[in-house]
């Protein structure tokens, strides 16, 4: 059987778990907004057509900030259309996803759902088909409190307080030729410091997101970080990261291990903006908003893509609607162990996205909704990652992968708030079970030790509308604190959150 022993110290700390890095991310895009979170004749929606039963599994998931309304839909996308008597608003060509956008839910619809959801709205502006003086005016519109033109709108349209949206981000993916309005980054860089410079002489204090790339895989990764900071570094606080993973040709062994490249990803963002700083003698350092990252089957849906007719554009199709596995689940774990790494530097992630669209929530039209396996992990990390996440010594056996080589065996994350100690483990042997040690001998009394996470002897198994509830949350009563060590031992293909205290 492999082993893994990891040491860990309360002295020994990477960084702060900030809320924000258990944040969501909600597009306009298929079934997400519309006959998702917002369906007016279903049994459970309220008067303003946010179904109840969405509402409380978003609060159960514990999302803390949630980026909208894109995505790609963002680069065509014109907010004015969004406020305004409903009746009224027009009905718009998504481009980015071949649909058509009714605008029944724009900027106050959805402010007042995230009321109800309890989570901080960040919202992305169009840098694709639009630019500074538009990006202007929706943070006039947003935030500024009386006295202007674009504020007597807001409260004419029922909202006298300000919206008061602190974090923002500058376009999306303007690296990608998908994208309206793709630009080369001395391009972008120029754009994005000018849209951030004009949005900083409105309120100084907003917190800005730059464009990184769509992806480690771009062939521009690297040199776009570095040109984009070079135009914006004293302009912005963040760069943003996108990573999506899927299991291609039945390596399971090296999708589970995708928190290994997630590791590289983000280190190599950090040595980008690292670099920056360090030609620019700047005191500054320039942090990681990773707002889009998850389990997406995007293979799939290139090859649907592709059936496209010219002229069909529906309103809330099904799209991106991937069914997430168990072994889905554990690498979605893997994924949350590598952003708490990271916590000194990740000070703010998205979990792409939330509901139906490649999503941890699915819905039926008039029916039910439930918690897809990619749920219970986001959950658990985000009710118990806090305090601090700890520097793990990990001493691993290995396993090899394909696609990263030889990797540890075991992922291993840790935090604690000095009241309570949370480990987080993801085993990546594909058939073995693998024992894991922890030195605790640092820490005062541990208290109760719980352990729980998710793992199956069938790791395809999946929650669906049949069997909403075929993969649940699982206990591990394999653990025990003695003479300070902890010993558990953990299932093949699963992923386990332990608590102490
Ligand atoms: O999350 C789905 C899409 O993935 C987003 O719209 C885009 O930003 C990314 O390519």
């Amino acid at each position: 059987m492999a082993s893994a022993h990891l040491t860990l110290d309360p002295a020994f700390t990477i960084g702060t778990v900030r809320r924000r890095l258990f944040g969501g991310f909600v597009e306009h895009l298929g079934r997400h907004v519309y006959d998702g979170i917002h369906e007016p004749t279903h049994p459970t929606a309220g008067p303003d057509g946010f179904r109840r039963d969405v509402v409380d599994l978003v609060r159960e998931l514990g999302v803390s900030a949630i980026r909208y309304p894109g995505g790609n839909f963002v680069s065509g996308y014109v907010w004015e259309d969004g406020v305004g008597p409903v009746d009224e608003r027009p009905r718009r060509l998504d481009l980015a996803w071949h649909s058509t956008e009714t605008n029944r839910v724009g900027l106050h619809e959805f402010q007042q759902w995230l009321d109800h959801v309890g989570s901080e709205l960040v919202l992305a502006v169009n840098l694709g088909t639009r630019g500074p003086k538009e990006a202007l005016e929706l943070l006039e519109y947003a935030n500024v409190p009386a006295g202007t033109t674009r504020a007597q709108q807001r409260a004419q349209n029922g909202r006298q307080e300000p919206f008061g949206v602190r974090m923002w981000c500058l376009g999306n993916e303007m690296d990608g030729p998908w994208q309206l309005g793709h630009r080369d980054a001395e391009d972008y860089g120029k754009l994005a410091s000018m849209t951030a410079k004009a949005m900083r002489q409105l309120d100084p204090d907003l917190e800005l997101v730059a464009c990184g790339s769509s992806g480690r895989y771009m062939p521009t990764f690297g040199e776009w970080e570095r040109t984009v900071l070079h135009h914006t570094y004293d302009d912005v606080d963040y760069i943003s990261c996108h990573a999506y993973y899927e299991e291609l040709d039945g390596d399971l062994a090296s999708f589970l291990a995708s928190g290994v490249h997630m590791d590289g990803f983000i280190e190599s963002v950090v040595a980008a903006a690292d670099h920056v700083r360090s030609v620019k003698r700047s005191d500054k350092r320039i942090d990681i908003s990773f707002d889009e990252w998850n389990v997406w089957y995007s293979s799939r849906w290139q090859e649907k893509s592709r059936t496209f007719t010219v002229d069909d554009w529906p309103v809330a199709p099904r799209l991106l609607e991937d069914a997430y596995s168990v072994a889905d689940a554990v690498t979605v774990g893997g994924l949350l162990v590598s952003l708490l790494n990271h916590a000194d530097r990740v000070t703010s992630a998205s979990l792409a996205q939330l509901v139906n669209v490649i999503a941890p929530i699915m819905t039926e039209p008039g029916g039910p909704a439930w918690r897809q396996t990619t749920f219970f992990p986001f959950s658990l990390t985000s009710r118990l990652a806090r305090g601090s996440a700890l520097r793990v010594v990990l001493d691993a056996d290995t396993t090899s992968t394909a696609v990263h080589g030889d990797v540890p065996v075991v992922a291993a994350a840790a935090t604690t708030d000095g009241s309570s100690t949370a480990v987080f483990l993801q085993n990546r042997h594909t058939t073995e079970p693998t024992t894991v040690t922890v030195d605790l001998s640092r820490f005062p009394a541990t208290g109760d030790v719980v352990a729980q996470g998710l793992w199956d002897e069938d790791v395809r198994a999946v929650n669906d509308l049949a069997n909403p509830e075929r993969v649940r949350l699982r206990s591990n009563d394999t653990v025990e604190v003695a003479d300070g060590v902890l010993t558990i031992e953990l299932p093949p293909v699963s992923w386990t959150a332990v608590t102490l205290g």
